[in-house]
């Protein structure tokens, strides 16, 4: 953790104790620093603890699962390392003097499944820990919570005496990682799996198929990998490894193989599946594309057959996902033979078309032996029971479907290429509050996924976009949905950040490596401060500002900068703090003019960066605008301090300065203290109002202004 992360952390820290409003705090009548992520369902604190002093024996009690013992034999490596100490596990029949006891019970399934039982039960004492569980899944849960509890003071390690009961909310709780854009080698997604355990994750949505790269192997057809991947694909051995791995953690591997739409490297080296004659080659650009495969033609049905025959066999898991998403119809439309087989079958439109084909590969899953999952547009009435429908371009189809009786999950509202905040993600429910289900139609909804997209992400850059964001997204899943205070989650997030790289996730570590190279090996400290300050543009606006294609490397400040700014969220919760000490205004002014005054100043120093390093070119204006921006935050922070009221020009002028900033450019990068300045600006041109006002509309008012939203420069 570098300083001024520290910094925010324990600023951070001091807010989320000073915070008032609802809470849902795990702890009962415990002062500790409480770092489980997600929160249990139930987790009771009590007096002592039990020291770690001693060479650490785990004791696995009734199974003797050879995944279990593989479990308690990593948790107790971490444990060994985080503390110094030795660690051994036995298998035994009794729990003798072990310090963690586990006993589990006896259902032992090789792969985990949908639904199975990962409830636990964990009591610490002031001499032992043990853990309960029926199932190893549920054991694998209750050890992440064991890891998590680990403390450290001045008498050394300790685990805090404590009652533990818990179980998931969802039983569906998953992370899609997109292979197909940027393949992601073996190594960084056994780390994500990795990560995903540690918060109680089970399903690995593995995107394997994509207009920019067919990443699986094919025995049956071997021109699918050889000619639609550039040589970035998994082997079968590979993804064997990866179901092994994934399933040792108690986490389920469903393969997506996208259908009809975004098909167009399957096409490079099987033209003839496709609706028109091609030749095809591999798509190196982004966005919905035309090509589709041919739902006429039944060497397609035969074809489709046989491969999701292999791929059947390949993934034990029961569901197999066929895509359905953005298929556009355009090649559909242009082909005669396609336009008379829609008349002779009374078929009237595309999305009619392309029921017709997910009806056709739907017959061929169940053929198989697996249930279907697919994109929301999939849905149709005329599918089998039992497929599962993905929610990704809203919670409405999931309720539908819920209603119609069929199973789904969410992914609207979890997209973490959107480069949204983490409490963004975490204000978001599967199960939403005004959905109007009946109990048997909420469970329909099985939980959800977050979707890693990796247009604009690299296999450098895919840890820093998915964590430690995916942390709160995976408490949503979890916990019980009473659990929704933001302040406590941050706080726990940055814990959880440190066991991630304990686990070898690089979401933190990778920011100096890029911004050595950015800066060729010279002094990064200024431009630490500016990428601390800055988030990459929200959604898909990068792409209007700063086009790439596969073939671009993201090695740029946009690529190094984190999704979510926790130095300007400081920042803001700092401004509050002071906007709501009116009318006096002094409280954390001290702290916000030395964070000022660090942007302003910071200016000659990131000149000089920026002018010997060529990949920094287009940070020039933001590097002037972080400098502007400080120097007008602390004249309204003057302003404030003295009560003396600025002119109509300065509120105009600084305004506009703001609005300019915020501008898109091509560094695709947005200051994210904008919002927080602006504020200060607002608040100290109101003066004049706020002074005549009683106390209690000094508060209203600073209230309104913080949640105003902008205005035109001049207003
Ligand atoms: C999707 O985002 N096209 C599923």
């Amino acid at each position: 953790m570098n300083l001024k992360k520290s910094i925010s952390f324990l600023l951070l820290l001091a807010l989320a104790a000073t915070a008032g409003g609802q809470t849902a705090r795990p702890t009962q009548g415990a002062a500790r620093t409480n770092a489980l992520i997600p929160v249990p369902e139930s987790v009771t604190f009590k007096q002592g603890r039990f020291p770690l002093k001693n060479r650490f024996t785990i004791a696995v009690t009734a199974v003797q699962d050879a995944r279990l013992i593989a479990a308690c034999d990593r948790v107790g490596a971490r444990l060994s390392r985080h503390t110094g100490l030795e660690c051994s596990t036995r298998a035994q029949s009794d729990s003798g003097s072990a310090d963690l006891v586990v006993r589990c019970g006896s259902q032992v399934p090789q792969f985990p499944v949908l639904k199975q039982d990962e409830s636990y039960s964990l009591e610490v004492s002031d001499r032992q820990a043990v853990l309960s569980a029926h199932t190893t899944d549920g054991a694998m849960r209750g050890l992440e919570t064991f890891y998590q509890l680990i403390e450290a003071d001045h008498d050394g390690y300790f685990l805090p005496a404590v009652t533990v009961h818990d179980k998931p909310r969802f039983p569906w709780r998953g992370l899609m990682i997109d292979s197909g854009r940027h393949f992601m080698p073996v190594s960084v997604i056994k780390r994500q799996l990795d990560g995903m355990a540690a918060v109680k994750l089970n399903v690995l949505h593995f995107h394997l198929t994509e207009d920019q790269g067919f990443r699986i192997e094919s025995r049956k057809f071997p021109k699918l990998h050889e000619m639609g991947s550039d040589g970035l694909y998994y082997t079968q051995d590979e993804i064997r490894d990866i179901i092994a791995y994934a399933a040792d953690r108690g986490i389920r591997v469903v393969p997506e193989f996208d259908m009809p739409g975004h098909s167009t490297s399957w096409f490079v080296g099987y033209p003839s599946l496709a609706t028109l004659p091609g030749p095809y080659k591999i798509e190196r650009t982004w966005g919905i594309m035309d090509p589709a495969f041919d739902p006429t033609n039944e060497a397609v049905y035969k074809f489709i057959d046989e491969f999701l025959g292999e791929m059947a066999a390949l993934f034990p898991d029961p569901y197999l996902h066929i895509g359905g998403d953005e298929s556009n119809g355009e090649h559909w439309s242009k082909n005669p033979k396609i336009q008379s087989f829609m008349k002779e079958k009374g078929i009237k439109d595309n999305v009619s078309l392309q029921r017709y084909f997910t009806e056709r590969v739907a017959a061929i899953v169940t053929k198989h032996g697996k249930k279907m999952i697919g994109w929301d547009e999939i849905l149709s009435s005329g599918l089998p029971k039992g497929i599962v429908v993905q929610s990704w371009r809203g919670q409405e189809s999931l309720a539908e479907a819920a209603k119609q009786g069929v199973a789904g999950i969410l992914s609207s509202g979890y997209y973490l290429d959107h480069m949204l905040s983490a409490a963004q993600h975490y204000a978001v429910d599967p199960l939403a509050a005004d959905a109007a289900l009946t109990p048997d139609q909420a469970a329909n909804i099985l939980g959800g996924e977050a979707c890693m997209w990796t247009e604009y992400v690299s296999e450098e850059t895919v840890d820093s976009r998915i964590w430690p964001r995916l942390a709160a997204i995976a408490e949503r899943f979890w916990s019980p949905r009473s659990i929704t205070d933001v302040d406590d989650v941050y706080r726990r997030l940055d814990l959880v950040s440190l066991e991630l790289e304990e686990l070898g996730l690089t979401h933190e570590t990778r920011m100096g490596r890029m911004l050595r190279r950015l800066t060729n090996g010279k002094d990064i400290s200024a431009l630490q401060t500016l990428v601390d300050v800055v988030e990459p543009m929200k959604i898909y606006h990068r792409g209007e500002n700063h086009p790439t294609n596969q073939l671009s490397p993201l090695t740029r400040l946009v690529d190094a900068a984190r999704p979510e700014s926790l130095t300007a969220r400081s920042f803001v919760a700092l401004v509050d703090g002071l906007l709501s000490d009116a009318p006096r205004f002094k409280t954390n002014n001290d702290q916000l003019v030395a964070m000022l005054k660090e942007w302003r100043d910071i200016r000659p120093a990131l000149d000089v960066t920026i002018a010997t390093s060529p990949l920094l070119d287009d940070a020039g204006p933001v590097a002037r605008d972080l400098s502007d921006i400080g120097a007008a935050g602390l004249e309204a922070v003057a302003f404030l301090s003295s009560a003396a009221p600025p002119s109509k020009e300065w509120r105009t002028s600084r305004l506009a300065l703001l609005e300019k900033a915020s501008k898109p450019n091509s560094s695709a990068v947005e200051l994210a203290i904008i919002p927080g300045v602006r504020q200060l600006v607002i608040a100290a041109a109101e003066i004049p109002e706020l002074k005549n006002s009683a106390h209690s509309e000094w508060k209203k008012r600073v209230k309104l202004l913080a949640t105003e939203k902008p205005a035109s420069p001049g207003k």
